[in-house]
């Protein structure tokens, strides 16, 4: 159906909700019903959801588990995962307390740098531009100081302001690149402003210090923006225990084990077919504990897939190797977090998955979330070295089928039982009860 509408976002909620079951559900009841299961009876609750974004109509849940045994740096935590895919929890759990009883993951921070832009054309001389810039740079940072001092309480704020030449990719292409260090947020917010207030400020000079000579002579301001590409503020999360408790443990008892493992990794690295699938794996565990802290998973995934072909080809982001008789497993990437700020206070749920994890500053979090993402990885690549992936995976999404096909529980159960040692599919249902 072809409808236009003006004035939506001018109505309330049950005026958007009439209006979309009348003119794209032919005032189907079912449909509005939908819609309403999924409302909060909590007012205080809903009235909040509704609040985050334009034009809600309802919440759309996913599943929120916990990955318990994550042992990391010494520490153990129970780590919040929001996901629908069956099995990536299940997964996670089983890694850590695979890794728990071999000394647990050590983790690191590598940088916590964040990046804005401000991209601009300037058809004369770059002498000019750089001599001007030279002089008003002292000036610009004192003019930002009301948007920058609380942040410089915190211990961050600006830490570099550079103007770069562009003209090699585009004629009189210019930027001002700013580094930012914006401590426990995520800082989208605190970057934006400071990039907007210094355009400002740079075009209050051009005209106080009459900077352009003459009406041929142009500076034209296109956007001033943070990048969510952060190669330097990294996380990385390793384990490493002898070749022989993997060798030992998996459950193939499988003495190539450690080689497949490997090969399975160094493939990752020259085949961007499978990079994408083995980094996919990896955000399973990331976007999960991301989402659940109420951050912002399109930038970390955005950010990280640039990472991932940071030198030229998109390739895996973890590496697998042998020292002498240890084997060594590690993933490093770049993951813009915050722990303040955003969603983590206003939204419920998000606050006490923060409380679960001991209310850790950006820092532990970005190391949590890189655990998660190389449990992650580890446990996909021993399944799909030793058993192949579908046995875990179809295990979990048993269910899903049950409830497709309208199951009981009893027969669920049933089910359950049944396909404990056979395949899972849609067809071999010949154990379950009517
Ligand atoms: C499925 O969600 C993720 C995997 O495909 C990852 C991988 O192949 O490494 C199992």
């Amino acid at each position: 159906m072809n409808i236009f509408v003006n004035g939506f976002s001018k109505k309330n909620k049950l005026q958007k909700i009439d209006w979309i079951i009348n003119n794209h559900f032919q005032s189907n009841k079912k449909a509005k019903k939908i819609l309403f299961d999924y409302l909060n009876d909590d007012l205080s609750i809903q009235n909040l959801h509704d609040e985050f974004i334009e034009n809600a109509i309802s919440n759309f849940y996913l599943p929120f588990a916990v990955a318990p045994n994550f042992l990391i740096n010494g520490k153990y935590y129970t780590i919040p995962m929001a996901i629908e895919e069956s099995s990536v929890v299940a997964a996670a759990s089983k890694a850590a307390k695979f890794w728990a009883n071999l000394g647990g993951f050590k983790t690191k921070i590598l940088g916590v740098e964040k990046v804005g832009q401000i991209h601009f054309f300037y058809n004369g001389s770059f002498r000019k531009l750089e001599s001007f810039f030279k002089k008003i740079r002292k000036s610009l940072i004192i003019d930002l100081k009301p948007i920058t001092s609380n942040m410089e309480k915190r211990g961050g704020g600006i830490s570099s302001l550079e103007l770069i030449d562009m003209n090699k990719k585009i004629n009189h292409y210019y930027q001002i690149f700013v580094k930012f260090d914006t401590v426990d947020s995520m800082g989208a917010n605190f970057i934006n402003s400071c990039l907007e207030k210094i355009t400002e400020i740079f075009k209050f000079y051009v005209e106080e210090k009459k900077f352009l000579n003459d009406d041929n002579e142009k500076i034209d301001f296109i956007m001033s923006i943070l990048s969510n590409y952060t190669p330097n503020c990294v996380a990385r999360a390793s384990v490493s225990c002898k070749v022989e408790d993997l060798e030992k443990n998996n459950e193939l008892k499988n003495t190539k084990f450690v080689e497949s493992f490997i090969n399975a990794v160094k493939i990752s690295k020259v085949d961007p077919f499978r990079a994408v699938t083995h980094n996919k794996g990896i955000m399973n565990g990331i976007d999960s504990v991301v989402i659940a802290t109420g951050n912002d998973f399109r930038s970390v995934e955005a950010s990280i897939h640039a990472y991932a072909s940071r030198k030229g080809s998109y390739s895996g982001l973890s590496n697998a190797y042998i020292v002498d008789d240890s084997f060594y497993f590690d993933l490093t990437i770049p993951i813009s977090i915050g722990t303040v700020g955003g969603l983590t206070k206003l939204h419920p749920l998000v606050n006490w998955a923060h409380n679960l994890l001991g209310y850790p500053n950006a820092r532990e979090l970005m190391q949590i979330t890189a655990a998660a993402g190389l449990a992650q990885n580890f446990a996909a690549i021993k399944s799909l070295v030793t058993t192949g992936i579908q046995k875990g995976h179809m295990k979990m999404h048993l269910i899903n089928i049950l409830n497709q096909l309208g199951a009981g529980r009893k027969q669920k159960n049933e089910a359950i039982e049944h396909f404990k040692t056979k395949i899972v599919t849609y067809k071999k249902r010949e154990g379950i009860s009517k």
